[in-house]
């Protein structure tokens, strides 16, 4: 197997796995020719002999339009659908052998609306999956206070909000948060910025980036935005109808002659009037 990977630092942390530890090489996820079809009235494929791998710490980028099957890949990874043909493969194991609860806790999701639960405040949010592996208060208000310093919201200010009484961007923030609690390995992110205005967005987007490049975490993130995929992903790979037509770095991407490749590329063009 072949990643890409830019910088000499990760080439050397790849050659000493591969002396030491062999349980450690393997891919973080894994799609073995997986397909996933409805079986209604009028059967329908939704995805297609779909195979890619995420090394460990990798960002991988599911970019496509609406409908090309990027939400379907990231419910298959945590086992809220299971593969009509192939397998995935996830930390070393078929998600149908895993056990899907204990799956889903070393998994973060974060999704469009942060689906934080209203009723509920900020630190009782993030304390969600704390709360169900039965750590203690102390344990969890610290651990409450250090995420939200981590997404850049003042613990003291925020802790005892509910959603509504926050912005469209803390929202997100509190929802990566949750997502991070008990510190998974790996981060599903579906859209997590796709409702914010424009700014917010930007400033969201940057903050991640430096984050994700902190935590080293393998992070599958769903977008229909080629600018986010370029700034985020370690690898790009892009969705039409349910099945791959690109797998290629960020730097690779915007040179592939493919119809589907300069349709998302189109949308980087400047701006009318914008100075050259
Ligand atoms: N439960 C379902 N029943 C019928 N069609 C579905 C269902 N889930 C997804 N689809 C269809 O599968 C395709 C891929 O959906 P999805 O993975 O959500 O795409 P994306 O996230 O890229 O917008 C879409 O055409 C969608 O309408
Ligand atoms: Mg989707």
């Amino acid at each position: 197997m072949h990643y890409d990977v830019p910088s000499g630092e990760r080439g050397v942390s790849i050659e000493m796995n591969a002396k030491t530890t062999a349980e450690n090489t393997g891919p973080a996820i894994q799609f073995q020719d997986v397909t996933y079809s409805l079986n209604g009235s009028v059967p329908r494929t939704i995805v297609s002999d779909i195979r890619f791998s995420v090394a460990s710490g990798q960002t991988l980028v599911l970019l496509g339009r609406s409908g090309s099957g990027k939400t379907t890949l990231l419910k298959l990874i945590n086992s809220l659908l299971i593969p009509t043909a192939g397998q995935v493969i996830v930390r070393g194991r078929a998600t149908t052998d895993w056990d899907p609860i204990r799956l889903r806790r070393g998994i973060g999701y974060v999704i469009q609306d942060a689906g934080l639960f209203p009723h509920f405040t900020v630190a009782q949010n993030i304390a969600l999956v704390p709360s169900l592996e039965k750590w203690d208060a102390a344990r969890t208000a610290a651990r409450v206070d250090e995420l939200l310093s981590l997404v850049g919201l003042e613990p003291a200010e925020y802790r005892s909000r509910r959603p509504h009484e926050l912005s469209g961007g803390q929202r997100q923030r509190v929802g990566v948060a949750r997502a991070l609690a008990v510190d998974p390995p790996i981060l599903l992110m579906d859209e997590p910025f796709g409702a914010l205005d424009p700014v917010t967005r930007a400033e969201l987007q940057r903050e991640f980036s430096a984050l994700a490049r902190r935590l080293g975490k393998t992070i599958v993130f769903v977008t229909h935005d080629l600018r986010e995929a370029l700034l985020l992903a370690s690898r790009i790979i892009l969705l039409e109808s349910g099945r791959i037509i690109v797998d290629a770095t960020p730097q690779e991407f915007p040179r592939i002659d493919h119809p589907e490749v300069t349709a998302f590329t189109a949308c980087l063009a400047p701006l009318p009037g914008a100075s050259a």
